[in-house]
């Protein structure tokens, strides 16, 4: 049967480390930034992050724990026929102040021998080398990224990643949803500024400054080292519609988007876009360029748009209509679209059009590397075997991968799909394991209590059969 989808097509999962691993101060680890979150950003951050108090949980400190489940997991990742694993390194296993010289060898050693596990399945890592896990250290003595040291930092742990995992993986991406810095640098850019601060637009361009700079060291290293690589940038990716055909709302959604796509126009080009002058003068944003930034960005630009999808916006020039929070984003009703338990407006067709505008804006290849559905999940016995049926997930992702093929044959190229959270773990937004996305269930509940055992989801075989079948069979 003829299908749209490459035979080398990636079909996947993605989790993060700090959101899966646990075992956080494990062989070494120190704390990252998100280590210090009770519900996740719910929590205020507060300069220099929350003290970690040691009577109170914290989500991410066991998290799924598959630190030590990760065989038993990969297996389960096999059965199911997954041709690759989106996974993010902790950057304070490797380094776990993140200022050291040297790394840390048991840190090195756990990814070798998860690389090793999932190669031994013919499974390719898709690795995040940060996914809002700054170390806590870099964040508290050196203010994050708004200082040009942690250039040097993350290069030196780029060097050390590479070398050491070149002969095992090939497809990298340097920051998680890095556009996520303008609402919320707390957790990718590993500082906190006051909404009210008048330096606030002021260091989150300049730390952003330096992550491009350090985005494009790494991916001059990355292709150094690694002959064949491709490195990726990712964007937290959303879909903005204006709330009507009055001209100020299409010319809200516009600015809108371009705040957002800023940080794709910079990484996928590599130089500033034309709109950079007038939006600095208006945010009175003075940006500090070191001799050879320029150049360096233009000379490595990243090779493919990785993005995350759950939800569209709808945008409005009246502020006071902005009530909706969906994911790390503000908007107004949609009246089109049904809302998940979390609020978030569902739009498949959303995708597909945010998928040709990605393509068209930028002619490299994309690759979505995170979509799903947050849901309450209930464990049943079905003909005596623990399961959930959850046919509001398949339904989901089902609906969005239909138009993730028309996207296809439109021509839009699409390296692969991991949805995200394919092994049940710590949400985000909330610190809760309730909100669950994945095929796989983990028996743990808020408060931390639970077995940790594992129980395949009905989605579990959909997803194998639409894998099976290069996504010919989605019912
Ligand atoms: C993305 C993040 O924003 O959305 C993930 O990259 C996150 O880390 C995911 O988990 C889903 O959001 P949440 O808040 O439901 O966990």
């Amino acid at each position: 049967m003829k299908t749209v989808f490459p035979k080398d097509f990636l079909w996947g999962g993605a989790t993060s480390a700090h959101q899966i691993e646990g075992a956080y101060l494990e062989d070494g680890k120190l704390p990252c930034t998100a280590d210090t979150l009770l519900q996740g950003f719910r929590d205020r951050f507060g300069k220099g992050y929350q003290k970690i108090d040691p009577e109170k949980y914290y989500p991410s400190h066991q998290a799924s724990d598959f630190y030590h489940h990760y065989k038993e997991d990969i297996r389960l990742l096999h059965e199911m026929g997954l041709k690759c694993f989106r996974m993010s390194i902790a950057w304070t296993r490797i380094f776990p102040k993140g200022d050291e010289d040297e790394p840390n060898e048991k840190g090195l050693l756990f990814y070798d021998n998860v690389f090793d596990e999932l190669l031994k399945y013919g499974i390719e890592p898709i690795v995040t080398i940060t996914h809002y896990e700054t170390p806590l250290h870099l964040a508290r003595e050196y203010g994050g990224w708004r200082n040009r040291k942690l250039i040097d930092f993350y290069e030196n742990y780029c060097q050390t990643i590479f070398t050491r995992y070149k002969n095992k993986v090939k497809y990298w991406m340097n920051f998680n949803e890095i556009n996520t810095n303008l609402l919320l640098p707390d957790f990718g850019a590993g500082f906190h500024v006051e909404r009210n601060d008048q330096q606030r637009n002021q260091q989150i361009y300049q730390a952003s400054h330096h992550m491009f700079v350090a985005s494009a060291k790494a991916n001059y290293l990355c292709h150094k080292i690694i002959p064949n690589s491709q490195i990726g940038m990712m964007l937290a990716g959303m879909q903005s519609y204006p709330a009507t055909c009055q001209p100020n709302d299409v010319w809200e959604t516009i600015k809108h988007k371009n705040d957002s796509l800023f940080f794709s126009d910079v990484m996928m080009r590599g130089e500033y876009p034309f709109y950079t002058e007038n939006l600095f003068k208006k945010l009175g944003v003075e940006l500090r360029i070191a001799p050879g930034d320029l150049e360096l960005m233009s000379k490595n630009p990243c090779d493919y748009l990785a993005f995350s999808y759950y939800m569209s916006n709808v945008i409005t020039a009246d502020e006071e209509k902005l009530t909706i929070v969906g994911n790390l984003s503000r908007g107004t009703v949609n009246p089109f679209l049904e809302t998940s338990d979390w609020g978030w407006q569902l739009d498949p067709i959303g995708l597909k059009n945010y998928m040709v505008e990605l393509y068209e804006r930028y002619h490299k290849p994309l690759f979505i590397v995170e979509n799903g559905l947050g849901a309450k999940d209930e464990l049943v016995k079905n003909d005596g075997i623990w399961t959930v049926i959850d046919d509001y997930r398949i339904d989901y992702l089902e609906r969005h991968i239909i138009q993730m093929k028309e996207a296809m044959e439109y021509g839009v190229e699409l390296m692969g799909y991991t949805p995200w959270g394919c092994i049940d773990l710590i949400s985000a937004s909330g610190g809760q394991i309730s909100k669950r996305y994945g095929f796989i269930y983990v028996d743990l509940d808020d408060d931390g209590i639970g077995s940790f055992n594992r129980y395949k989801k009905k989605s579990f075989e959909w997803y194998k059969q639409v894998i099976k079948t290069n996504g010919e069979n989605l019912l």
